[in-house]
């Protein structure tokens, strides 16, 4: 019953973009408000950002930050959320049937994100609007000044131009729920009359076109082909999501969920190549995975059957409270990312606070880290550099979603400036320990410097605000580096970060 693979610097995957370790803040339930931004808390700085909250985002190590949707995005005035505050429109927000009150905008945001230490990635509505706003907020974003809208960027105190490079064309243009939803032609012209225009202004920006919401949307595959044949030339990158979730209480196709996540990957670099074959263009089209989590989507599909939303300012919306079985999912969907660095740029954690999120606060109260907290603060440190070819043997068992599936999932990133080898595994057997052997060639490592476990006899403990240290990763025992050999037990149902010197 023992899972082994190799490990040799001549066959890798490709280096890791640091964008791979982005997330996600849209106006959405208490992302924003008292989430990021609550002024009068007791940790709020002069702009009215919660500190406690800056303070776990950059442990967290948040590359780039999504903004301002998701959803939201789709019927939202970027306007409304500049100039003096007292001044600015309370608007509905269709999306999640809330008011937004527009205090928190873009100006606040560029602040959170710098103080973050992160690359903003900026959303332009497709949904309501096109291409002349997204234009009109591409020059009061970027220009210089000298011109009315630039010059309002100035005067509302931003004197130098933002610099924002990374652009998504819209948000889930293929979902009916979208508001302003299109058909893939539709779309596909509107993103490559957007991304001309954006170019004329500035030829360096990079754009994301809208990909499919999930890989099960009946327009799959279809959607990707369609847009990409009005945009190829004109966009770096094409979008995917995937939100996974327990149903039915079968946690072994759960457990398994980045199988579908790693085929979505793969389905949709294959669009890609084909398009660009028929193209016949030498370009390769990069992946944006931006936005990806677990998320119990359909416990807020019943409740908002239940209860559709009374326009309230800031509800509390999609606060899932994560076990260690939804950190371990969490962290294998890492893995499945990593596993395809060479063609997956970016991806964004959806989402970083309160919604969906590793972070969760209380109004006026405490923040604190969930489970899923530590794989992903685990990879953003450890798992940069060049990722290593891992292709493992060992047992598997059966699942009702996605078939016959490794207990083992993993993968391993080489820093190329120490020679420091992390290997990132997880145990998908929910009862059993999996031994674990990695022959080791041509690697300058000598020792295991740490086996760090996030694993736990209850699978559904979790971090609450009565008990916000309840889980965290522990040290495993055993582990060894010897002859070229690591040996290590992974515990059952487990995530794993073995670092070697
Ligand atoms: O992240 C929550 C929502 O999921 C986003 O607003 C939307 O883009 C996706 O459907």
């Amino acid at each position: 019953r023992t899972a082994r693979f190799a490990l040799h610097p001549a066959f890798s995957v490709g280096e890791v973009n640091p964008r791979l370790f982005g997330s996600f803040v849209e106006h959405l339930g208490r992302c924003v408000y008292t989430g990021v931004f609550e002024p009068g808390h007791p940790a709020a700085d002069e702009a009215g950002l919660r500190t406690d909250v800056l303070g776990l985002v950059r442990e967290l190590g948040v590359t780039t930050l999504r903004y301002p949707g998701g959803n939201f995005v789709s019927n939202y005035r970027w306007e409304d959320g500049t100039g003096p505050r007292e001044e600015r429109p309370r608007r509905l927000d269709l999306a999640w049937r809330s008011t937004e009150t527009n205090r928190f905008g873009l100006g606040e945001f560029m602040d959170f994100a710098g103080k973050a230490g992160a690359e903003p990635m900026l959303a332009v509505n497709l949904g309501t609007r096109g291409v002349a706003e997204a234009l009109e907020l591409q020059e009061y974003a970027n220009h210089p000044g000298g011109t009315e809208l630039s010059d309002r960027r100035v005067a509302h105190g931003a004197k130098d131009p933002y610099g924002i490079r990374l652009w998504c064309l819209g948000n889930e243009m293929d979902g009916p729920w979208q508001t302003g939803h299109k058909t893939a032609e539709e779309y596909g012209r509107l993103a490559a009359e957007t991304a001309r225009a954006m170019r004329q202004l500035d030829p360096d920006v990079e754009l994301v076109a809208c990909g499919s919401s999930n890989q099960a949307m009946p327009t799959f595959a279809a959607w990707e082909a369609t847009v990409l044949a009005e945009c190829y030339d004109l966009v770096d990158h094409i979008s995917l999501h995937a939100y996974y979730e327990e149903t039915g209480g079968d946690r072994d196709s759960f457990l398994a969920s980045a199988v579908d996540m790693e085929s979505f990957i793969e389905n949709v670099v294959a669009t890609c190549d084909h398009i660009g074959a028929r193209l016949k263009s030498p370009k390769r089209i990069s992946l944006s995975f931006d936005e990806w989590n677990v998320w119990y989507l359909s416990r807020y599909e019943a409740e908002a059957q239940r209860n559709p939303g009374t326009w309230e300012e800031a509800p509390r919306l999609l606060e899932d409270h994560y076990s260690v079985t939804d950190a371990v999912v969490s962290g294998s969907l890492l893995i499945a990312l990593l596993r395809h660095a060479d063609r997956v740029t970016v991806a964004c954690l959806a989402q970083l606070v309160n919604v969906i999120a590793p972070i969760l606060t209380e109004p006026g109260g405490p923040a604190w880290r969930q489970t899923t907290f530590f794989p992903f603060a685990q990879a953003s440190r450890y798992g940069r550099g060049r990722v290593l070819t891992v292709t493992p043997t060992g047992p598997s068992h059966g699942t009702a979603r996605h078939g016959e599936v490794p207990l083992l999932h993993a993968t391993a990133v080489l820093d190329e400036t120490t020679g420091a080898v992390t290997v990132f595994a997880v145990n998908r057997d929910l009862h059993r320990p999996l031994p674990l052997e990695v022959t080791l060639h041509g690697l300058a490592v000598e020792r295991v410097a740490e086996h760090s476990v996030l694993a736990d006899a209850d699978p559904e403990a979790r971090n609450t605000l009565a008990d916000p240290e309840r889980v965290a990763p522990h040290p495993a025992e055993g582990t060894s580096l010897a002859g070229g050999v690591l040996r290590a037990e992974l515990e059952p149902l487990s995530w794993n970060v073995i670092r070697l010197t």
